[in-house]
């Protein structure tokens, strides 16, 4: 039923992608949780006919993690390539995703790979790796997720071209989930409808508001036989917000954009 690793453009995100990769520069993609940031390189990674290495940043992640480190196995010591290091060489897109949340001194193994020099210096293996004309660097962040107090630093920032992702316009998004789901475009455009109202209701800047991820979850969960209103509350209300009258508000906001479904019949 779902359909693979199908990207909806959302303007000229492609082409500025596939600009950057010709002229082997590395991309910044931004923009909030479940927008398409994964999917967008899932499918440059098809379009452009290279492996796609994704590295998920956390706050203990170490430039060893990255590049590598020595491991001893029996009596012997022996280099062992990062997943960062296996990027380079194999000439793959290298996906860091959410890299915000790695550490600053993690991140400065970057720098020699996202200019001109292209190279990753493994200083404890002592080896220059120069990076293939097809290695391409791609990073995602969040910039509206406040409630972990890291930034980027604005010179690490500008070492990217920053493609700027959004929610796509409600008829694209609908598709979307039709695709992904396989349930009607009537229901899409109900929950497309729910999450707008959401996305653009005044309590918003609580929370990090319901993405397409969550609309195409609360679509299979109909195309199981749920309600769209037991959906939108499982998939979309639930995880927004753990306070009572913010939920109250946003329940009502969900039920009347979803008004003129038939919640009596869920198998459609
Ligand atoms: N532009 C898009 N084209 C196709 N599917 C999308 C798009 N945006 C979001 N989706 C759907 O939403 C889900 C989450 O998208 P994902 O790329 O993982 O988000 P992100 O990486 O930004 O958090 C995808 O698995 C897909 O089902
Ligand atoms: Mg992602």
């Amino acid at each position: 039923m779902t359909n693979g690793n199908n990207y909806y453009a959302n303007g000229n995100e492609v082409q500025l992608f596939e600009q950057a990769y010709r002229q082997r520069l590395p991309v910044m993609l931004t923009g909030p949780t479940g927008c398409g940031k994964t999917r967008l390189v899932e499918h440059m990674g098809t379009l452009l006919g290279r492996p796609v290495v994704t590295i998920s940043c956390h706050d203990d992640l170490t430039s060893s993690d990255l590049v590598g480190r020595f491991i001893v196995t029996g009596g012997d010591v022996t280099w062992t390539d990062g997943p960062l290091t296996r990027a380079v060489k194999a000439g793959a897109i290298c996906y860091l995703d959410e890299v915000v949340e790695a550490r600053h001194d993690s991140l400065a193994v970057l720098h020699s790979l996202t200019d001109h020099r292209r190279t990753l210096y493994l200083d404890r293996a002592g080896e220059v790796v120069h990076a293939p004309e097809t290695f391409m660097l791609v990073a995602s962040y969040n910039p509206a997720y406040r409630s972990s107090l890291k930034e980027l630093k604005p010179s690490f920032r500008q070492r990217f071209v920053t493609l700027p992702m959004r929610y796509l316009p409600p008829e694209r998004e609908a598709e979307v989930i039709v695709a992904e789901a396989g349930i009607g475009l009537p229901t899409a455009r109900r929950l497309v409808r729910c999450a707008t109202a959401i996305r653009t209701a005044d309590e918003a800047f609580h929370f990090e508001p319901p993405s397409t991820r969550v609309l195409v979850t609360a679509a299979l969960l109909v195309a199981a036989g749920a309600s769209e209103l037991e959906a939108a509350q499982a998939c979309v209300l639930a995880p927004l917000s753990s306070d009572g009258a913010i939920a109250e508000g946003l329940r009502e906001v969900a039920a009347a954009s979803l008004a003129d479904a038939d919640n009596s019949n869920p198998h459609r």
